[in-house]
């Protein structure tokens, strides 16, 4: 059995799309083997539906939205947050068959993504300080799907051994191959790390001071959150004698 399918993941939030992708219309996002489509609803709030729809099985996020609600591409009909069937175009409003609806899941905009939780949660929605703390800014890194399990990315964030060679053109150096050792402090439902290892800083950056590159320290303390969340306020620290803000 994937690690995925264990029924208790579907107890916790989750953050999928960024919000601001929401704008242009309804997302396809896959949690946990589930299909499910994200739309903004008429106070621009994100909302979470199957995507699929309950007249002839056809994919919601390959519709619109109009008004606040999700319609439907193959014959129009419309869905609100709830996942209630509003609008057939077909027939008049006291025609709404009892089966006209789609399943709907929990969704809240959160630190600038949609978090879903596919059933009731068991914890809040984690929160990340220092999303609201103006010494760090907030940088979108990627957004994308990867081919593999969700717990070998995971591992990823925290292998240190990779860097001298998968990142050798950027930041990782070549020649200090030996992973720097971590800081663990494990509490209720999520991890502490911290490590701190050496990284290339180019020439062009204000930190190299435009001459050279020069070999900085990057510091990496890593929350691991209940379950596949993974934040850390990342800082690179410079040499003597070069600005580090
Ligand atoms: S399949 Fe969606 S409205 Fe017909």
């Amino acid at each position: 059995m994937l690690v995925t399918r264990q029924p208790v993941l579907r107890r916790f939030w989750y953050a999928t799309v960024p919000v601001g992708q929401l704008q242009d219309g309804p997302r396809p996002f896959t949690l946990l083997n589930e299909k499910i489509v994200l739309f903004l609803d008429a106070d621009g709030r994100p909302a979470a539906l199957a995507d699929r729809c309950c007249h002839r099985t056809a994919q919601l996020s390959k519709g619109c939205t109009a008004e606040g609600l999700l319609v439907c591409g193959y014959h129009g009909w419309a869905y609100n947050r709830t996942g209630h069937c509003v609008r057939i175009p077909q027939a008049d409003a006291q025609a709404m068959p009892a089966g006209a609806w789609v399943p709907a899941y929990r969704c809240e905009a959160h630190h600038g993504y949609a978090w879903v939780a596919l059933e009731d949660p068991l914890l809040p929605l984690p929160d990340i300080p220092e999303a609201q703390d103006p010494r760090f800014r907030c940088i979108h890194q990627f957004y994308e799907v990867w081919q593999c399990a969700s717990l070998r990315f995971l591992e990823n964030a925290f292998d240190n051994a990779h860097f001298s060679f998968v990142h050798q053109r950027t930041f990782g150096q070549g020649d200090q191959p030996t992973p720097s050792k971590y800081a663990l402090w494990p509490r209720p439902f999520n991890i502490g790390l911290s490590s701190v290892h050496c990284c290339l800083i180019e020439n062009k950056t204000q930190l190299a001071g435009g001459d050279k590159d020069v070999v900085g320290h990057r510091i990496c303390p890593f929350r691991q959150g209940a379950p596949h969340l993974c934040h850390g306020p990342g800082r690179v620290r410079a040499p003597a004698g070069r600005r580090s803000d």
